[in-house]
């Protein structure tokens, strides 16, 4: 996929509910996250064009994105296609918000820059979100903390629907529990958690907490890090 958008992961797709918008980061940008009336899933920057209010604070009416501040409705398309002050006005195609691309795999939103009309492959496993935690740590000290914990974690990269994405997966007896990093700041990282395989529900929950203790003990710097 040389030449092509590179994905990043930016939400467990369950966290990105049909009802309203989410706000995250990507690249240190904000960026605002919601799903059409078909369920499909949009990434645009969290800025509306009219004057800049967050549109992640916004709400969603009859399939648009509606800003907060004087209710302006972008569709799909980012394209603004209704502003309540001025009913009668069809707004122009320059009222638009910037969009990225943004698809579904793993049970993970992946956002991208650059080209993402790229299509890309559905995944073939069947993946489960577990959970998603925050470190007050760089995504390279948590990266270090994760290999240190996890003997064996391999980033996929080229096994994966998105080359590039960086997934690192722990392969164990019941399967394959994935864990996708996002750089929310500096020293912030999400660590969004999946699971592909048969474990029992006992086995997401020990694993769950395993990843609450490794976060603990990274933020608690009793890993070496390169950060
Ligand atoms: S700032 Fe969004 S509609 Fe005015």
């Amino acid at each position: 996929m040389t030449g092509g958008p590179t994905w990043f992961p930016v939400a467990l797709s369950i966290d990105v509910p049909s009802h309203s918008p989410t706000g995250t980061y990507l690249h240190g940008e904000p960026i605002v996250l919601w799903r059409d009336p078909a369920g499909a899933v949009h990434a645009w920057a969290d800025r509306c064009p009219h004057r800049g209010m967050q549109l992640s604070l916004g709400f969603l009416r009859e399939g648009r994105l509606a800003c907060p501040y004087h209710g302006w409705r972008y569709d799909a398309e980012g394209r603004c296609t209704h502003i309540p002050a001025h009913p009668e006005v069809v707004p122009p195609r320059a009222m638009s918000v910037e969009r990225l691309g943004a698809r579904e795999s793993q049970a993970i939103v992946w956002a991208a820059t650059g080209d993402a009309s790229i299509s890309a492959p559905a995944a073939v496993e069947q993946w489960r979100p577990i959970r998603s935690v925050t470190a007050r740590r760089s995504a390279s000290a948590v990266q270090d903390a994760l290999a240190s914990s996890m003997p064996g974690l391999d980033i996929e990269g080229d096994a994966l629907p998105f080359p590039g994405s960086g997934l690192m997966v722990h392969s164990v007896a019941a399967g394959k529990f994935g864990l996708a990093l996002q750089p929310l700041g500096p020293d912030l990282t999400a660590v969004h958690a999946v699971h592909c395989g048969d474990a029992s529900v006992r086995d997401l929950i020990a694993f769950s907490r395993r990843l609450a203790d490794l976060r603990d003990a990274c933020e608690s710097m009793r890993f070496s890090s390169r950060a």
